[in-house]
C-alpha cells in the first residue's frame, strides 16, 4: 500500500519568531551572488533549538551540486525560472511539464539559454496533473530516474470562469493544486524517492475555512474561491505532512512565491507582479533546505519571512481531516482495480 497511514506525528509545531528582513537580491542573471544570502539565521536558530542539524555543511553552492530536484509545472512562469536558477547552480533538475514533449522542448530551450556550463543536462518528466493517473505517471518517471533529493510541487492552475471538472470528476483547481501534489508526494515518499525535502507552493490567497460538506464547491463556486481554498489546503497539507515526517530524514515547508507577472496572475488578478526573472523565492527555499536549513519543517514563508499560517490550515484537526479526504480521493481515482 503506497498511501501513508493517517495519524502519527507529534502534534502541531509553533514556528520560531520571524527572522529579520531578508537581504535584497536584484540579480537578473543565473549567477549566485553574495547578496542572495541563505536564510542562515533561521537555520542557526532552528538547528540549535531542535538539535537536529542534518545539513550537509559547506557552502550553498557546494551543497547544490548534484542535488536532484524535481520541479512540477516548470515549463512556464515561476517553475521555469526556478528550474533555470537551480540548474545554473549545479543541481540536477528534473523538469516537469504537462506532456513529456512539452517538458523536453522546454528543457532544450532552457539549456540553450543557460549555455554550455551546465553540470547536468535538464531531464524532462511529463504528465497531466489534473488526474491521479497523471500524478502517478509523473511519480513513475521520477522513480525511474533514481528519485530526487527535493520535490517542488509548483504546478498550479487558476481556472477562470465557470466551474470545470477534471477527468476524474473533481473540481479542476482542487485536482491540480491539491490532490496531485498529495498523490505525487505520497507515492515518492513511499518508494523512498524523495530523500530530503518537499516544497509546496502555496499563496497569500489562502484564506477562509474548509467547507467540509462541499470541498468540490458544487454550490457557490467562484474561481477565486476555488483558488483560495486550494492554497489553504496546500498549507494544511504541508503542516500535516511535517507532523507525519517527524523522525524521518525528510522535511517539508511551503511558501508564497511572491506576486509574479505570469500567465496565471494575468488570468486571475488585475494587479501587476514582479518580473519572472526576479521570482527567486522558490529557489531560495530549495537552496536553504539543501544547504543545511533542512532542520526546519512545517513552516510557511511569505516574502522569505516566516509567517503564521491561516488559522484553518494551522489546525491539526483540519490537517488530519483534509488528509483523510485526500487519501480517499487518491484511492478512489487510482487507475486499475479498486
Ligand atoms: N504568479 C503569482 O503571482 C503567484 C502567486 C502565488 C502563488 N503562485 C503559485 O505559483 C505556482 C506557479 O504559478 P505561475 O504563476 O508560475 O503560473 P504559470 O506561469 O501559469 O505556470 C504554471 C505551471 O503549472 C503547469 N500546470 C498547470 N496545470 C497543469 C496540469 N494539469 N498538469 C501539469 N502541469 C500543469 C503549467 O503548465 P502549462 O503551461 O502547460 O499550463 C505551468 O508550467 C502555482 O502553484 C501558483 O499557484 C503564483
Amino acid at each position: 500500500m503506497w498511501l501513508w497511514a493517517a495519524g502519527g506525528g507529534g502534534g502541531g509545531r509553533r514556528p520560531d519568531p520571524p527572522p529579520p528582513p531578508p537581504t535584497s537580491h536584484k540579480t537578473q542573471s543565473n549567477e549566485i551572488t553574495d547578496d542572495f544570502a541563505p536564510h542562515s539565521e533561521l537555520y542557526e536558530r532552528s538547528a540549535r533549538g531542535r538539535g537536529r542539524g542534518r545539513g550537509r555543511g559547506g557552502s550553498a553552492r557546494e551543497a547544490m551540486r548534484g542535488t536532484a530536484v524535481v520541479i512540477t509545472g516548470a515549463t512556464d512562469g515561476i517553475g521555469r525560472h526556478t528550474a533555470a536558477r537551480l540548474a545554473a547552480a549545479g543541481a540536477r533538475v528534473l523538469l516537469h511539464g504537462r506532456t513529456l514533449e512539452k517538458a523536453a522542448d522546454c528543457a532544450e530551450r532552457l539549456s540553450a539559454e543557460l549555455g554550455p556550463g551546465l553540470l547536468h543536462p535538464l531531464e524532462p518528466v511529463g504528465g497531466d496533473l489534473s488526474s491521479v493517473a497523471g500524478a502517478l505517471e509523473v511519480a513513475r518517471q521520477v522513480e525511474g530516474a533514481g528519485g530526487c533529493d527535493v520535490l517542488v510541487n509548483n504546478a498550479g492552475v487558476f481556472s477562470g470562469g465557470p466551474r470545470r471538472e477534471s477527468g476524474d470528476g473533481l473540481e479542476l483547481t482542487w485536482a491540480v493544486n491539491v490532490l496531485a501534489p498529495f498523490v505525487l508526494t505520497q507515492k515518492l515518499l513511499a518508494s523512498g524517492s524523495v530523500r530530503q525535502h518537499v516544497v509546496n507552493v502555496a499563496s497569500i490567497s489562502a484564506s477562509g475555512d474548509f467547507p467540509w460538506d462541499d470541498l468540490q464547491l458544487e454550490r457557490g463556486y467562484t474561481d477565486h474561491r476555488a483558488y483560495s481554498l486550494s492554497k489553504l489546503a496546500s498549507i494544511a497539507f504541508t503542516l500535516g505532512l511535517a507532523r507525519r515526517l517527524e523522525g524521518s530524514p525528510v522535511t517539508t515547508n511551503c511558501l508564497d512565491p511572491g506576486t509574479v507577472d505570469t500567465k496565471m496572475l494575468r488570468a486571475g488578478w488585475s494587479c501587476g507582479g514582479i518580473p519572472v526573472s526576479a521570482a527567486d523565492d522558490e529557489y531560495w527555499l530549495v537552496r536553504d533546505a539543501v544547504s543545511g536549513g533542512d532542520s526546519f519543517s512545517g513552516l510557511y514563508f511569505v516574502g522569505r519571512r516566516l509567517t503564521s499560517p491561516p488559522l484553518a490550515a494551522g489546525d491539526p484537526e483540519s490537517q488530519d481531516r483534509l488528509w483523510a479526504v485526500l487519501e480517499e480521493q487518491a484511492r478512489r481515482y487510482r487507475p486499475g482495480p479498486a
